[in-house]
Parts: C-alpha cells; structure tokens; sequence
C-alpha cells in the first residue's frame, strides 16, 4: 500500500529504489530467504533494490550496518547478491566498499547491479573523478572510524550537532567558509613543514591550494613513519591505505619533499621560511613505575619502530584504546595477553561503534581485563598488580607493553617555536606535538594551519 501511493505521487517515469536490511541480523528478526521473499512480493512496484543489513531497532546491529574496521571491505556484500538472485530489477550493494577495483570486480562477476557508498564519499567526494582519470592511489581512504556517525547520525545520537566532520576530509562540515575564504587571495609564502605525518602532509596540501611555496621536512626515512603500526595490524588496513593515499597526493604536487631531514634551529635559520609549522608528532608517556626501564618492557606507542613482541605472554599496562586495540592485534596472533587498567572501563576514549566492537572483541578472544587495578612493579618475571582493595599480584610475562599513552614532543617543538620567535618568523604547531590527538585532529589542525597561511 506504501509503494502503491508513492507510485501514484511519483508516477511511472520517476525511479523508486527501495533501501531493505538483507537480513536483520538480529534474534527474531527478519533474515535472509525471508527478505528475499519479500522482495519478490514488491519487486513489481518498484525500480530497484538498495541492500544494506540490521535494524535501526538494535544498535548492537550498527557496526554491521556502518561496517567497522574488523571487517572485510564490503562485508554485506553476499546479502546483495541474495536479493539479486530473487528479483529481476537492479540490485545496488553497500557497505564498507571503497576501493574502485574491488568495485568494479564485484560488478564483473554481477553480485551486484550497482554499487554505493556512504562513509567513502565522505572521506573523499570526488572518489569517482579520481578513479576516472586513473588516478586512483590519490582517493582519501574512509578509515572506518565512525567520527561522521558519532556527532551527526539520528537517532543514536542525542543531540545530533548536524554536521558531518571527518577524520579524514578535513573540509566536511565547512565547505561553507572554504568557499568563501578561496574568493580571499593571499601573498606567496614560502612555508616550512616539520614532520611528514598525516598533520605535516594535510598542512602541506592545505597551504599548497593557496599558492604558497611548500617545504616538507621529514626526520625519517619514510612518510608517514607513525602509522606505520597499521602495516602489521590487518584491522588498521584501512588506515594504511589512507597515509598511503596522503603520501600519493603529496608525491603528486609541488610540494618540496626533504627526507631524513629533522628540522633544526639550523636549518630554519637557512631556509628563511616566513611560516613555520611544526608536525612533529608525539612520543610514549613512561609511567614513574618502578622497572620500566628494563629489557623486557616496549611502548604501544612505539610499535612503529619496533613490531615484534618477544615472548608468548604479555602483560600490557593501559587499556585505552591504543592497549585494548594492541590487546585484540596480539591475540589475533595467537598470544597470551592480559590488560591492566587503572579505571573501571576500558577504551573510554572510542566512539560508541568502534567501543562496542572492541569489547566483542575482547570477549571473542577472551582477554582478561584487570579494571581498577594499577602497575605497582615490573621485575623479569613480569608485572606487580595492585587492586583497588590492595590486594597485589604477579602477572608473569613475557613481554609488559606500556600503553599509558602520548604525550606531545613539547621541548623539541619549543625548541623550534624559540627560535623561530627570535628569528621573527610565524610559527605555529600541528597534530600531537600540539595536543595528543588522533588521525582527525592532526589532519584538521594541519590542513587548517597550512590554508591559513
Ligand atoms: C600505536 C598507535 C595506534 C594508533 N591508532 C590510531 C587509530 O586507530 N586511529 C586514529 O585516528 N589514530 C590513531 N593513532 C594516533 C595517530 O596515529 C596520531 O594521532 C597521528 O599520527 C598524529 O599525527 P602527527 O602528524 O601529529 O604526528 P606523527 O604521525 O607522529 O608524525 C610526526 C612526524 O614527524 C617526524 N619528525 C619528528 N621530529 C621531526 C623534526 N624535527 N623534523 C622533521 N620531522 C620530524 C616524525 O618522524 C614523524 O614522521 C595511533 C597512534 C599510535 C602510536
Ligand atoms: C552520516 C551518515 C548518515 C546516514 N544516514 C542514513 C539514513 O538516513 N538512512 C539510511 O538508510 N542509511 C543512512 N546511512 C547509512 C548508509 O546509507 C550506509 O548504509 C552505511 O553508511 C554503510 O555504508 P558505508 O560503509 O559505505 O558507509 C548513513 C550513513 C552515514 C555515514
Ligand atoms: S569520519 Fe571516519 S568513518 Fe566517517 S567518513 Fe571519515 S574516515 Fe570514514
């Protein structure tokens, strides 16, 4: 009766597609051959079929819906293909696609009619002109972290702000002021980056659409050293696929890239830049814990340089989000892992899609989480617990991770500030030397810093 009176308002000539949950995935709900059914019953009186999964009636069902980083690209994809194989109009797939080559297979092999997305063409609106041109190593990669739903999605959110921002497309959410400030000239600057992460190259391309002369230094071998950690960690792919796609656009423009180059006072005071911005990143915060400097101890947040946890059982001292995720990647390895955290929960920090697929995930490969509980000693042994009732305990272990954090690099980008301010050169940090953040702040902050100019 709906889509009979939609037809009558719409008529013949205007397309009706009919967005349906392939299956509702949860208990008591519709599921496949059911869905499969009906959309035979309604094939008739409509034009197409848009598959997605879940039910806005369970949140637990969402980060199938908005599938999350623990899933493969287009997960919901065989729920499509299902529907298709009922009905003889075209049947559109979603969810978690973002690569044009797998797109286009799956259209090739006719799982699907069509294709959609809705995270990636926030991260990058103009995915299809990029792909079009070949060009598509430069799409910004959605790195599924659920930023965009978090603020913006009714009804989970109680006081939807309205606006979609983006961890990854620094301008979603205020193409507004983009537009107007791009009617603005500004005078050539010639801009020295420090640090080539996800803030220094977002500066560089953001000071680089506004004409400025662009250096970007980086101290390392590579860009985009610190997400490195997503080269071992198959649920941080995504992410890999994102630095990858910032250091093709940076390849692919004027920017003057230096390698293994450290911005120095020294070479500041060469370079005579009229605008210094420093990316320089963060380093791990070390505990006051008494053993924290022996051999068996390494940093969650040093995983980039050193990937490889000696050892079957680790003990790791942090359940934020950067332990819980290190917890879930060691595990996934098929080790023996348990978490301390000081507090009474874990990955506080997390958006509510991704908090809810860690501690699946922490139960899945069942962690022990010792909440409440602080690091009192690390010994060869492992690590002195203490709960809240002062009872302590030995955690043997191989291998303690510390994840208490990062904290920014504070005197080097003093350092830089000092010297810039007695050169009379502008000067202004970025990404976690500014403020411990994550992708969406050094992004942001960098893209912003390097448009402003
Ligand atoms: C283990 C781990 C997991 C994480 N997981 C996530 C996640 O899942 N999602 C998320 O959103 N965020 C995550 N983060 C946080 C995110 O990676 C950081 O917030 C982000 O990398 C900060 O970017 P940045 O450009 O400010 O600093 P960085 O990425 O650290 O880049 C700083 C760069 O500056 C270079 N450098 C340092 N000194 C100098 C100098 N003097 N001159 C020139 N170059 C210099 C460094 O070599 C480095 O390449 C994670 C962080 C860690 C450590
Ligand atoms: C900000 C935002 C708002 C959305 N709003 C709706 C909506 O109103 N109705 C709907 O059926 N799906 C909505 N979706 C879900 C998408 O249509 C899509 O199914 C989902 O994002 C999974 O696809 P993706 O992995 O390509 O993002 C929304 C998604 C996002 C990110
Ligand atoms: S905020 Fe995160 S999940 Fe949303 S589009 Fe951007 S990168 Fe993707």
């Amino acid at each position: 009766m709906v889509l009979d009176r939609v037809r009558e308002r719409c008529g013949r000539d205007f397309p009706i597609e009919y967005r349906i949950s392939g299956s509702e995935l949860i208990e008591g709900g519709l599921e496949e051959e059911e869905m499969a059914v009906f959309a035979h019953m309604i094939e008739s009186r409509v034009d197409s079929f848009h598959v997605s999964v879940g039910s806005f009636h369970d949140p637990a069902t969402m980060v199938r819906m908005f599938p999350g980083p623990f899933f493969p690209n287009g997960v919901n994809i065989p729920y499509a293909a299902a529907i298709k194989k009922a009905v003889n109009v075209p049947v559109t797939g979603i969810g978690g696609l973002s690569d044009p080559d797998e797109m286009e297979k799956l259209l090739e092999e006719e799982q699907v009619d069509m294709v959609a997305m809705g995270r990636q063409m926030i991260a990058d609106p103009f995915l299809p002109k990029k792909a079009l041109k070949g060009k598509s190593s430069e799409i910004a990669h959605c790195i599924r972290c659920m930023r965009c739903n978090s603020g913006a999605l009714i009804p989970y959110v109680p006081y939807p702000n309205g606006v979609v921002y983006c961890s990854v497309n620094p301008v979603m959410g205020r193409l507004r002021e983009i537009a107007r400030e791009n009617s603005f000239k500004t005078a050539e600057k010639k801009i020295l980056i420090a640090g080539g992460g996800p803030a220094g190259m977002q500066a560089a391309l953001g000071a680089l659409e506004r004409g400025h002369k662009v250096i970007l230094c980086e101290a390392s071998d590579s860009l985009g050293k610190t997400l490195s950690y997503s080269d071992h960690i198959e649920f941080k792919q995504d992410i890999r696929k994102f630095r990858d796609s910032l250091i093709s656009r940076i390849e692919n423009s004027q920017v003057e890239v230096r390698m293994n180059t450290a911005v120095t006072p020294e070479l500041i005071r060469n370079a005579e830049p009229d605008l210094v911005i420093g990316a320089i990143g963060g380093e791990p915060f070390i505990p006051p814990i008494e053993g924290i400097a022996d051999n068996n101890v390494l940093y969650a947040a040093s995983m980039h340089q050193s990937v490889a946890v000696p050892g079957n059982k680790t003990v790791i001292i942090g359940g934020g989000l950067m332990g819980c995720e290190e917890a879930i990647a060691l595990a996934q390895e098929g080790k023996n892992v348990t978490v301390v955290e000081m507090t009474d929960s874990i990955a506080g920090e997390a958006d509510s899609g991704l908090k809810q697929m860690i501690d699946e995930k922490i139960a899945y490969y069942n962690i022990p989480v010792l909440t409440g509980c602080s690091c009192m000693k690390i010994t060869e042994e492992g690590a002195i617990v203490k709960n809240k009732d002062g009872e302590e305990r030995m955690l043997a272990a191989d291998s303690v991770l510390i994840a208490a954090g990062v904290r920014p690099k504070d005197s080097e980008t003093n350092r830089l500030r000092d010297t810039c301010y007695d050169l009379g050169i502008d000067f202004i940090a970025v990404g976690d030397c500014k403020k411990t953040g994550r992708i969406r702040e050094a992004t942001t902050g960098g893209y912003f810093a390097g448009r402003n100019a």
